[in-house]
């Protein structure tokens, strides 16, 4: 299409990075839930927090894995009861993501977070729903919701959540596997994804951020996984990484999450030119922007700031991948590229 990506200086690299649009596919809204946003809700619920003020609650946030960090998450998450909750939580997110230039997001949420707590399902899908709905109207961001099974319970446990969830099945495009990964892999979940797909719901599975290879193997053979979450551990596996960009399975990368998580020591390691320099389908996004140090535009200037190789042809690839990955129609799709080949142009 004509792009003089040579033309762009790394001195526009942040101001194009946040101004070019793009879709986030990978974002837990429940790790979009800031210090006092928690201690709002907890406040409003009569909810006791095991932190006396929002600085000691953020002043716990440095982990060693991603063990360390879900055990702190859920906490989080224990302030949520009510339907007006949810949405108060995903309605922050939006009004981040509409000065971040997404125009496009599929929300992460793990039911069962809640409805071990004896939450209604009802009130976590309605209040995201509702607010999904409103970031439409009021910013024109198109946005779905994807419905995970924690992985660390058991698949009888995700087949009945799945069972309460249908009668609101057409409030979410697709369903996800999260939480705990050593110890827990794909195959555990067979038949719960084979039903899911039965259903004409999509199909992810977070894979490669602490598991080995063989998990992402095991997601797209065993579960069918359309997109592969993290997958970063691709690397270690080249026949693996081969396979993923002959049959473009897009990858949805979190740096800072990688980084605050520990799989590698610093943004400088990251693998991100690495996964494009083979031809993946490679995206960048925020996972949990609340409890790592910065929504999807800080992963997008850090991650750039820190690795040399990546400059604006790797920037438009990226959002590019954003919308290549996200399931959307081909109309959405078309016309969302179009905007960023004229945002791109414009600066070359
Ligand atoms: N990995 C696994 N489970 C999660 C994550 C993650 O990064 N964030 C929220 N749940
Ligand atoms: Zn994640």
């Amino acid at each position: 299409m004509g792009i003089d990506f040579d033309r762009i200086g790394r001195d526009q690299l942040p101001a194009l990075l946040r101004v070019m649009p793009k879709a986030e596919l990978h974002i837990h809204i429940e790790g979009s839930l800031e210090p006092e946003l928690i201690f709002k809700l907890a406040e409003r619920n009569g909810v006791k927090l095991a932190y006396p003020s929002v600085e000691a609650l953020r002043a716990a946030y440095a982990f060693t894995d991603l063990q360390s960090f879900l055990d702190i998450y859920y906490a989080g998450a224990s302030v949520l009861l009510k339907e007006q909750d949810f949405f108060d939580m995903a309605w922050a997110y939006f009004e981040k993501a509409a000065g971040e230039n997404i125009v496009h997001a599929e929300l992460f949420f793990d039911p069962q977070t809640h409805t071990e707590r004896g939450v209604p399902i009802e009130a976590v899908i309605l209040g995201l729903h509702h607010a999904c709905r409103r970031a439409h109207a009021e910013f024109g961001i198109s946005a779905s919701l994807i419905l995970c099974f924690l992985r660390h319970l058991s698949e009888d446990a995700a087949l009945a959540v799945l069972e309460q969830a249908l009668p609101y099945r057409e409030y979410f495009i697709g369903v996800g596997l999260d939480s705990s990964e050593r110890g827990h892999p794909p195959e555990k979940f067979a038949r719960v994804f084979a039903r899911c797909r039965e259903l004409g719901l999509h199909v992810v599975a977070h894979a490669g951020e602490e598991g080995p290879p063989e998990y992402i193997r095991s997601a797209l053979d065993v579960l069918k996984a359309e997109r592969i979450d993290h997958g970063v551990r691709c690397v270690e596996d080249p026949a693996l990484v081969q396979r993923l960009a002959a049959e473009r399975v897009p990858l949805t990368v979190c740096p800072l999450s990688n980084v605050k998580l520990c799989v590698y020591p610093s943004l400088a390691e990251h693998q991100l030119p690495a996964l494009l320099a083979a031809g993946l389908v490679a995206t960048v996004n925020s996972d949990d922007p609340a409890y790592f140090g910065g929504y999807l535009n800080d992963n997008f200037v850090q991650t750039f700031a820190a690795l040399p190789q990546l400059g604006a042809r790797e920037a438009y690839q990226l959002a590019r991948n954003s919308f290549e990955a996200s399931f959307v129609d081909a109309a959405a799709r078309a016309g969302w590229q179009h905007e960023l080949d004229r945002v791109f142009s414009a600066a070359a």
